[in-house]
């Protein structure tokens, strides 16, 4: 059988690969289209390397641009492989402008489009994301579905054909990188940056809510920089460029490192040691759950409830006073809920594909 993945962003390199390791162990011909929605090193070929992820088939490079034109182009070129190769299934992940482009690309073709971590919902529709979720889930023939939450969701928008409840291929994720920066003696960035495990704050922002208004942007930056242990925040360039733009780190402390973005072994290791996250970040949330290191959310609503609801995770938005206190606050938070699974997604997954579903 053979199925093709289409990828573009940091977090799909991430959810691809372990579906990869279990495509080829059970001898699926596996195609990989990435479309370069994402072109920087630290975004993009640092994950291809250090996940082992197959070689790239097709590599779109399209690179910038409005959501219309970047989706556009991805579209009418994967149209093109898609017929070209003749898969029998295609394979989408998340909710990124490549995700969407594979799905519409892909609906009206002969293979069957499956999207794995269907279903997720934040009921936000100012969000890109939330559109392309909405849309490819209601164009897929399968729906990998991570949680139960999501398949609630799915089945409050009449979407219950072709449902399949996996688990989240992220926790599948983690727990090999959790094993191997646990067994490997190399710290990586931990010894490049003057701070110590369980000392420090872990932060990123890339979400344009935050980074496109300057006032949400700076009440951020500023209250973290409050802080009193070392801050560490590698700056996806939507972040990095804005703050440049705003000229907002000539007002940080030497306790605030502004890196670049770090591979995802690098960001397991700083998921692991921090003390606490505050992030925007869809994946960060689920990661620091799955770790155990409390998050503090920096938006208003999020699509990973089940984080929120048992204690782990706090939605405060830009709002000072509130980042403030959720950084602060320490009582006890009750055991972790296991909602992501078993760590075997992938193996659903690609299971499911055997079936024929
Ligand atoms: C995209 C996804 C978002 C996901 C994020 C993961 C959409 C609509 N958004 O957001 O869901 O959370 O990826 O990180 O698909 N840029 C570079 N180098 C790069 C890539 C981007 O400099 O390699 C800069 C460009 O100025 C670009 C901006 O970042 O305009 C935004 O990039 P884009 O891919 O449009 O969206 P992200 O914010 O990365
Ligand atoms: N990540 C990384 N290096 C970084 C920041 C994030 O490897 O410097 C990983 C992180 O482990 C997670 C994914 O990138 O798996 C999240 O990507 P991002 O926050 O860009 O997107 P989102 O999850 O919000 O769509």
């Amino acid at each position: 059988m053979k199925v093709l993945n289409v990828i573009g962003t940091r977090p799909q390199y991430i959810k691809l690969f372990p579906v990869c390791r279990e495509l080829a162990g059970n001898g699926y011909e596996n195609v990989i289209v990435d479309t370069g929605q994402h072109y920087d090193e630290t975004l993009s070929q640092v994950f291809l390397e250090e996940l082992d992820i197959p070689s790239v088939d097709y590599d779109l490079d399209v690179r910038s641009g409005s959501h219309g034109e970047q989706t556009g182009r991805m579209l009418a070129e994967i149209e093109d492989i898609v017929e070209e190769e003749d898969p029998d299934a295609v394979i989408v992940y998340g909710d990124t402008n490549s995700t969407l482009a594979a799905a519409i690309a892909t609906a009206k073709l002969p293979p069957r489009l499956t999207h794995v971590e269907s279903g997720t919902r934040s009921y936000n529709r100012s969000m890109p994301e939330e559109l392309n979720r909405v849309m490819t889930d209601h164009v897929s023939d399968v729906l990998y579905a991570p949680t139960e939450r999501a398949v609630e969701n799915l089945a409050h928008e009449g979407l219950t054909d072709g449902v399949v409840l996996t688990g989240d291929v992220m926790y599948d994720a983690i727990l090999w990188a959790r094993e191997y920066v646990a067994t490997s003696e190399d710290r990586g960035v931990l010894d490049d940056l003057p701070i110590e495990p369980g000392e420090f704050v872990l932060a990123t922002v890339h979400r344009p809510r935050n980074t496109d208004d300057g006032q949400r942007l700076q009440a951020i930056l500023s209250v973290l920089d409050e802080h009193p242990l070392p801050v560490v925040f590698p700056a996806h360039p939507r972040v990095r460029n804005r703050i440049a733009e705003l000229d907002l780190d000539a007002e940080l402390g030497a306790d605030f490192h502004l890196i670049d973005p770090v591979g995802y072994l690098d960001f397991v290791r700083l998921l692991d040691g921090a003390e606490r996250v505050a992030t925007d970040s869809g994946g960060a949330q689920k990661e620091a759950f799955m770790l155990e290191t409390p998050c503090v959310t920096l938006r208003e609503e999020t699509e990973w409830d089940e984080t929120v609801e048992c204690g782990w995770n706090r939605l405060v938005g830009a709002d000072p006073d509130l980042i403030r206190e959720a950084l602060g606050e320490n009582g006890n938070r009750p055991p972790r809920p296991d909602p992501f699974g078993d760590g075997r997604a992938a193996e659903r997954i690609v299971g499911a594909l055997d079936d024929g579903s």
